[in-house]
């Protein structure tokens, strides 16, 4: 019996994990164990070895009992401590720098333009920026041989062999969504539409990628004076002036009739932009009625509805309201111009807090 209780408290001892007692307890003490084993001897014994051996029997499998679960609770204890040590972490180091993050100025302008258009009740929509050239072209009364889609320098998607269908593109502007938006809600209908597009150009105000947002108005008595009241609006909110002076100038897009492109009037003295006075003009959008065509590809009767659209850059607005000369940097990931030029991330604009402060 003391062989029996050598063998297993120094197997216990040495037992590596949880896995390795259990085989140790089945052995020693399981139902077919050793010690069961030993028990079942008793039979066999006078009564007065039965009374020596049998106590001694229980005290042995109490004792390795004992031993097993002390092993256990200090394997667990183990596992505990590796876990709590590698895992742990100096809670006393100093944080972050609170502005190590910033805006850009794309996202900042975003949401101003999305604040500002909210008041007058538009919504936001977004469509995909690889579309069909169904989308992208034909909806919007732009067919297959119509010179504007060589005009806009689009990015084709690659086919694979074999497979005919028109390819996709990567939107050369929002208007899709113009179309997207009348197939999801009907008329009327008051969104505006932000997003990335594309097309293969390159210079200093030139990007392949880059932002606009569209807006659509469509309902029963729209007309070209709605269109004028809210860009109107919108130019005095964004760049904070109490007075701007809009010049329409006709113009032409397949997709609106009559078509406008719209410039306001802005000085450059010293090299600085000054909205709202001066006898400069700078183009911000083009504009104009929805094409009754328009209108039926989205699923809207054009003898029942009418509605305005515009479109506008908002690369552009950003570079002329926060004075940044070169479009290609807001591409660039520059760590020195993001913090130059990037605001603060939980400065949310809106009209009666103030839209840039
Ligand atoms: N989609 C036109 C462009 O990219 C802009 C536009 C939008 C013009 C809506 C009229 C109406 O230049």
């Amino acid at each position: 019996m003391d062989d029996l209780k050598a063998k297993y408290l120094g197997d216990i001892a040495e037992a590596a994990d949880e896995a390795a007692l259990e085989t140790i307890r089945v052995a020693a003490v399981g139902k077919k164990g050793e010690v069961a084993l030993k028990m079942r001897e008793l039979g066999k014994m006078t009564p007065e070895e039965r009374q020596v051996a049998g106590p001694a029997l229980n005290a042995l499998k109490d004792e390795i009992n004992a031993a097993l679960a002390a092993k256990k609770a200090a394997l667990s204890d183990a596992a505990l401590d590796e876990r709590l040590r590698t895992e742990w972490l100096d809670v006393t180091l100093p944080g972050r720098p609170s502005r190590a993050g910033s805006l850009h100025p794309i996202s900042q302008v975003t949401e101003e333009v999305t604040a500002i258009f909210a008041e007058m009740g538009f919504a936001v929509a977004e469509g995909p920026r690889i579309d069909t050239d169904w989308y992208n072209f034909d909806a919007l009364n732009i067919p297959g041989h119509h010179p504007a889609r060589a005009e806009m320098d689009t990015f084709y998607m690659a086919r694979e062999d074999g497979d005919n269908r028109p390819p996709h593109v990567l939107r050369t502007h929002t208007s899709p969504v113009q179309i997207r938006s009348m197939e999801a809600h009907g008329a009327p209908l008051r969104v505006i539409c932000p997003g990335g597009v594309y097309r293969a150009d390159y210079d200093q105000t030139h990007t392949p990628m880059f932002h606009q947002v569209e807006g659509l108005a469509i309902d029963k008595d729209i007309s070209m004076a709605n269109l004028k009241w809210v860009l109107e609006e919108f130019v005095k909110s964004y760049f904070e002036v109490d007075d701007v002076e809009l010049r329409f100038r006709a113009s032409h897009f397949p997709f609106t009739e009559p078509s406008a492109e719209v410039d306001i009037r802005c000085s450059w003295e010293g090299g600085t932009l000054k909205v709202g006075e001066g006898d400069d003009w700078l183009e911000i959008l083009g504009s104009g009625m929805v094409h009754p065509k328009v209108l039926q590809a989205g699923g809207i009767d054009p003898e029942q509805w009418q509605g305005f659209a515009f479109g506008m850059g908002i690369d552009r607005i950003a570079m002329l309201k926060y004075g940044i000369p070169d479009l290609r940097a807001f591409f660039d990931s520059d760590l020195r111009w993001l913090r130059h030029y990037g605001f603060a991330a939980l400065d949310v604009p809106t009209l009666r807090g103030g839209l840039s402060r």
